[in-house]
């Protein structure tokens, strides 16, 4: 989001955008004090917190940091971060005052909006009957390393070194809470027009993977047979492939869904729109594989099932405006993979033109 104002400068409004939680200071009349940790979203020139706690148990009017606001509206928020590497510690403070914006005003609604936009749990919550705190910052002080990338908690540059395609598994269950997080994981891929052009089947059972394993071995059979492999190797690699599908204790396959995209007249148009609905598929994919592995479980892919769509909607009874497009196995190696594939040097793959 670009946030540019008077009062913030442009480092302290990149550091505040990025921050997930602040603390917004109150006082009340007689000017005692009272801080609270607030989820917050940011305007051009305004800073918006939802009032969100349980209006039965609580109203809302009632909350301390509302009576302060009511009786006094100054108030002070402050975003920072802190690390074991002092050289990365950072905060800002806004000052300013603050107000309550009730339900059905124009500038409540774009509230709403931009926070359920930052914090997705907004999504499931009626933030939109309760008033919203709307600071007007008036000053803004900052200290330390604001521009620095924060590389103190988990690194998502570790979790995509650390991944690798696995093709044996335990035979251990996977929780279908994690499963959940990694199809979490997948829906959040960027995709054309946001239209999220996938669907996702999920393959547990051993007589279901089976079926599909039995629907994807008779296409292989016939393609290895067309490239002249003798009868035995043939038959080698289809055991191979049936027990890896076998054995991953979930299979998740993604299938493309092309009714929600534009349709074009001309066939170019239409065809980059396929193009990019096959692109986003793959970063689906790669936020799947990227949670899995974050998650402690392990992952696979098999294109398998991208040479015989129609057969795989057939043996899973799936809906034929499907396609099946990739297969992931999922679940905890087992042992280290044997080989992990070397990449290129990012001069082989990299121009610079200024
Ligand atoms: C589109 C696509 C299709 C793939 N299909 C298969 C497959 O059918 N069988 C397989 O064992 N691996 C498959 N892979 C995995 C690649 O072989 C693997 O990602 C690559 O060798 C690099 O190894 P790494 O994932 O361990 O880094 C596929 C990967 C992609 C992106």
């Amino acid at each position: 989001m670009k946030v540019t104002s008077k009062i913030l400068g442009q480092e302290q409004a990149a550091f505040l955008v990025r921050q997930r939680v602040a603390r917004l200071a109150t006082a009340d009349g007689e000017g005692k004090p009272h801080a609270v940790p607030v989820c917050f979203a940011m305007a051009r020139s305004s800073i918006y917190i939802a009032l969100d706690e349980k209006p039965k148990d609580v109203p809302v009017s009632r909350l301390k940091r509302v009576r302060n606001i009511l009786e006094n509206p100054d108030v002070a928020l402050i975003a920072d971060r802190y690390t074991e590497d002092w050289g990365l510690l950072a905060f800002v403070m806004v000052r300013g005052s603050a107000e309550l914006l009730d339900p059905g005003t124009g500038e409540h609604t774009e509230a709403v909006r931009l926070l359920r936009g930052k914090y997705h749990q907004y999504e499931a919550m009626r933030i939109e009957e309760n008033p919203i705190i709307a600071i007007r910052p008036e000053r803004a002080t900052s200290w330390g390393a604001l521009d620095e990338p924060d590389t103190s908690g988990p690194q998502i540059l570790d979790t995509i070194h650390g991944r690798r395609s696995v093709r044996r598994y335990l035979p251990k269950e996977v929780p279908e809470d994690l499963v959940e997080r990694v199809l979490e994981a997948a829906r959040w891929a960027p995709s054309p027009h946001g239209r999220q052009p996938w669907r996702f089947a999920v393959l547990t059972r051993e007589a279901t993977k089976e079926r599909l394993a039995d629907a994807m071995g008779e296409e292989w059979r016939a393609n290895l047979e067309m490239d002249g492999q003798n009868a035995e190797i043939v038959e080698r690699r289809l055991e191979g492939s049936r027990r890896r599908l076998r054995d991953a204790p979930v299979l998740v396959l993604i299938c493309l869904y092309l009714e929600d995209l534009d349709a074009y007249s001309d066939a170019e148009r239409q065809r980059g729109e396929t193009t990019m609905a096959v692109q986003s598929l793959g970063a689906a994919a790669q936020n799947a594989l990227l949670a899995a592995y974050d998650l402690g479980l392990d992952a696979g892919w098999m294109c398998a099932p991208l040479y015989c769509p129609e057969k795989v909607v057939e043996a899973l009874g799936l809906d034929p405006g499907l396609v099946p497009h990739a297969l992931l196995t999922l679940g905890y190696a087992d042992g280290d993979p044997p080989k992990r594939r070397p990449r290129r040097p990012l001069d082989d793959l990299v121009v610079y033109r200024d």
